[in-house]
This record gives structure tokens, sequence and C-alpha cells, in this order.
């Protein structure tokens, strides 16, 4: 028996996260959780929207676990093991906690919101498909919430019907009502978009779908790290999200699933820690979100995930929107100063992400003279190839906000794209 270990290294997240209060004077010291700035002093990180930074508590949760806490989970009858089962079991329930929920059975840990949302595709919506029937998701998605239906409409003879866009960047939603009917078998979309930062009206196409029973996902990788999010204050049957898009550690995410469609998340993929019983003849499988884990999970991404929802809510989603929407719109006012700037969209409600081109210079070669200045953002797709199509455009360049951003980097930027303007004509 050897009980609980007194360790040799310990902290205290709670400690170290006292009233990070996100003002002008408190970036500094929301910048000293990122070890990545000390690094490099110089960076401005404008790329949150492909990956935030990782959060000391994050990388020393993960740590601790793997120094001084490692075994294997749900299999050992010995007291490390034991240990790790439960602190696996009691990260998902504060996860689900962090989900507005109070039943961990609704969440499942995934490899990220692109697995999440494979495991949609395979687990729930492929087995419950037939020719004739129809899958609704937007033109704003990213790949990862287009591709697995276009594959499943492309296979079982489904329809896709894609809710356009307008001229300014928002969801054109006339149509989504004759969209939606008897024959839909899935409503999918983004909360945000990750190349133009709309914030989506949930509320109105969630409650066009509910009022015809239809399930509805929500892709809310860009959403998750500061907005309220959970299948129940959603209103929607599946969420999924991404741990390294908020201060988390890579290759772990989330699938929630709403307690009505619990029963019908089929295994996907076969192996040990899943089963009830195996015989020669037939093997029964165990209810999710224990039927998805085959195999060993990601325990110490979890613990990192945990550690980082705990930073999260240290802070407070609400300080987080609104130093978020303060960077958004001074970006707007600023970067209007930059000679041949196209701000790309309009939207009604948008936050943390900006796309825009400049005029004759391709968005790889901004990105490649902003690097010299230190300025990390990203160009190209977005993997949002069907929505840039829709607006006429092949690339954008886009920065992206995190709350250990500030006005003087964006100065910065404005600055650099000026020059690289003067430099170009
Ligand atoms: N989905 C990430 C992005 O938008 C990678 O950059």
């Amino acid at each position: 028996m050897i009980g609980i270990v007194k360790l040799k290294y310990s902290f205290d997240i709670a400690e170290k996260l006292v009233l990070l209060k996100l003002n002008k004077n408190s970036i500094k010291k929301v910048r000293s959780h990122f070890p990545i700035f000390e690094a490099h002093p110089n960076l401005v990180y404008l790329d949150n929207a492909a990956t935030t930074q990782r959060a000391q508590s994050v990388v020393t949760a993960q740590s601790h676990f793997d120094l001084y806490e490692n075994a294997n989970i749900h299999r050992g009858i010995y007291d490390l093991s034991n240990q790790a089962t439960q602190k696996f079991e009691n990260d998902r329930t504060e996860i689900a906690r962090f989900l507005g929920s109070g039943n961990a059975n609704t969440v499942a840990f995934t490899q990220g919101t692109t697995a999440s949302i494979n495991i949609v595709a395979q687990s729930f919506l492929a087995p419950r498909l037939q020719a004739g029937d129809n899958i609704v998701t937007t033109i704003m998605e990213h790949h990862a919430n287009f591709i697995p239906w276009q594959m499943l409409a492309q296979k079982y003879q489904v329809e896709l019907r894609i809710v356009p866009i307008d001229k300014n960047g928002d969801l054109d939603l006339s149509q989504l009502s004759n969209f939606l009917d008897k024959k839909t078998k899935l409503l999918a979309v983004s909360h945000i978009s990750n190349t133009l930062g709309t914030i989506h009206p949930l509320d109105e196409i969630i409650g066009l779908a509910k009022r015809k029973d239809i399930p509805v996902l929500v892709d809310a990788a860009q959403s998750a790290c500061h907005f309220e999010i959970g299948v129940d204050p959603l209103n929607c049957d599946f969420l999924t999200f991404s741990g390294h898009k908020m201060f988390g550690p890579f290759g772990i995410g989330i699938l929630q699933v709403s307690e009505k469609y619990l029963a019908d998340m089929m295994p996907y993929n076969y192996g040990g820690g899943i089963i009830k019983d195996v015989k020669v003849e037939k093997t029964s499988f165990r209810n999710f979100p224990h039927n998805l884990d085959a195999g060993t999970p990601n325990v110490s991404g979890v613990i990192g995930l945990a550690a980082a929802l705990e930073f999260i809510s240290g802070i407070g989603k609400p300080d987080m929107q609104s130093h978020l929407n303060k960077l958004t719109l001074y970006a707007l006012d600023q970067l209007p100063k930059v000679p041949g700037i196209e701000i790309i969209g309009n939207p009604k409600r948008r936050i943390g992400i900006i796309s825009f081109n400049l005029k004759n210079i391709h968005p790889h070669d901004i990105a490649s003279f902003l690097n010299k200045d230190g300025i990390a953002l990203r160009a190209g797709m977005h993997c949002t190839q069907p929505l840039l199509n829709a607006m006429g455009l092949q690339a954008t360049a886009r920065v992206s906000f995190s709350i250990y951003n500030n006005e003087e980097e964006i100065n910065k930027l404005v600055a650099s794209l000026k020059e690289l303007m003067r430099f170009w004509s």
C-alpha cells in the first residue's frame, strides 16, 4: 500500500492565479504565466486561432503526473494505478462542470476537435443515414466540420445542404428553415468562424433545428476558451473543442454529447478498455463515453487540459471576452490606416480574429515580411477553402488574439504593415 506519496515537488495553481485581472497593467503578469514570452521577449504572437501558447500551470500539472504519478488507468489493482484512475475521472467531472453539466458521462476525451467531429460522423451519424436524407452545414466551416459530412453524403447518397454567407461575412439564414426538414439527420455549425471571427447566432440557428427535433453539433474550437459553452448551455447535442486552443496540450480534445443521444454513440474503434464481455462469438461494449477509449488514453493530456480550464476559470471568461473585444475593436480601428488594406468581412458580431489582404501582395509575402519583425500570423486558406472561394478569394492574412496580447502589439503590426507597403510600392 503506497498511500498518498509526499511529493518532492508541489504546486498550487489556485495561489498562482489569484486575481489575474486583465487590464493594461496586468498583461505583463498574465504573460508571465507563459514561458514562451520569456524565451522570445520580442515575439508578437498573433496566431492564437491556430494554437494558443501553453500556460506554465498546464505543463507543470502534466509533468507532475508524468514524473511522480504515472500509471495506466482503469487496469491496475495497485495504488498508483487507482490514484491515476481517480485523478483522470475527477478531471472528467471537473471538465463536465466547466461545461455546465453535472454528468461526467457526457464527456469523452478525444485527440481534438477534428477527431471529435469524425467520431460523431462515424459513431452517431453513419449508422442512421439512408439514401435521400440530408445533412445541413454552412459554407463558413473549417474543413474539419465540412469534409466529414461531405464524405458521408457521398457514401450514403445523402444531400449536403450548405448555408451560404452574405456580403458582410454573416451566415445568410434566410433559407435555413427550409433546409431543415424531416430528412435532416444533423445540423453542424461552428460557434465562431476561424477565418472571419464571425460569432454565429447560435440561439437562432439551434432554435430552428430544435423545433424540428434535429440533432445539432457545435464546433466550439474557437469559442471554448472565452465563451460559456456546453451541450446544456448551448442547447445542442454534440460539442467539440481542442485543448491546444485554450492554453492546454496538443492531442487532447473533448466530445460532449447530450443525454438524449448518449445511447446512440456506438464504438467506432475497437480494442481493450471499451468492453463489457468478449467471447469468441461476440463482444459487448460499455456505454459512452467509455466505449470510445479503445487503448490507453492520453492521461497526461487530460490532466493538462483540466489545468488549462482551471487557469481559464482563474481569469474568468467575461474578462477574457471583454479583453478580446477591446483588442478586436482597436485592431479594426487601426488596421485601416495601412494603405491598400482590405479587411475581409464586416459581420454583425465578431471577436478575436481578423482576416485581411494588402493590395497586390500575396498573404504569404505578408507573413514572411512580418516575421522579420517577430510578428507571427497565419496566411493562406485557414482550412476554409469553400468559404474563401465563396468570397472570391484564394487566401488571406489572419491575426487572432488572446489574453496575453495588447494594443502595443497591434501598433507594431500596423507599423510593420505600413513599412511593407512602403517597401513594396
Ligand atoms: N484551425 C486552426 C486555424 O484556424 C489550425 O488556424
